[in-house]
């Protein structure tokens, strides 16, 4: 037992420069491939976030289940572009704000994170004046960042 402990312990030891958080390396071969990733993902996060807009206009009937499920995706996909954006990754329509200003880029990011949460809660309500108002504000936070750390 003890003796595997250290094995583990040595084999976590010898992996941990693979697994550093923020270089590009460490999950993307090069950097134009960081700037794919995140692009695709953020592009299949709009793609699902935008066939919610008429729904929430009254240009399409609401259907629970489909917001439901429109809603889990942009919750997911959200998750995903932001360890993409590590060191040596600038370029894309990113501004270089982006690494040079990393803590108010984290707390749009976290903005995100709270209001699309919302939005999974209004989406399992099932009450359309929820998920317009909750959608409203996932908007707003899309446009915030936007605004300050991508060009247009
Ligand atoms: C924390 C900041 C931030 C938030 C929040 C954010 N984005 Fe972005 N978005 C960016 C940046 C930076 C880029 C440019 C990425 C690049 O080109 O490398 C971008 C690019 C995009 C693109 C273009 C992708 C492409 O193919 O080039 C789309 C579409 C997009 N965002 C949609 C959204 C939507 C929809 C939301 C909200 C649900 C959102 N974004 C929230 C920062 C953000």
């Amino acid at each position: 037992m003890k003796k595997l402990a250290r094995v583990l312990s040595v084999a976590c030891v010898a992996a941990a420069p693979l697994l550093a958080p923020g270089t590009a390396a460490a999950q993307f071969a090069k950097p134009e491939d960081a700037i794919k990733y995140r692009q695709s993902v953020l592009t299949v996060m709009a793609n699902h976030f935008g066939r919610i807009a008429p729904v929430v206009r009254g240009q399409q009937p609401y259907d629970p289940e489909q917001v439901k499920a429109d809603v889990e995706i942009v919750a997911m996909m959200s998750k995903l572009p932001w360890s993409a954006f590590g060191q040596g990754t600038e370029g894309g329509a990113a501004r270089p704000a982006v690494w040079s200003e990393g803590a108010k880029f984290k707390q749009a990011q976290e903005r995100l994170q709270g209001d699309i949460a919302k939005l999974v809660a209004a989406a399992q309500s099932g009450d359309l004046a929820q998920v317009r108002t909750a959608y409203g504000a996932v908007g707003a936070s899309c446009k915030a960042c936007h605004d300050n750390f991508r060009n247009r």
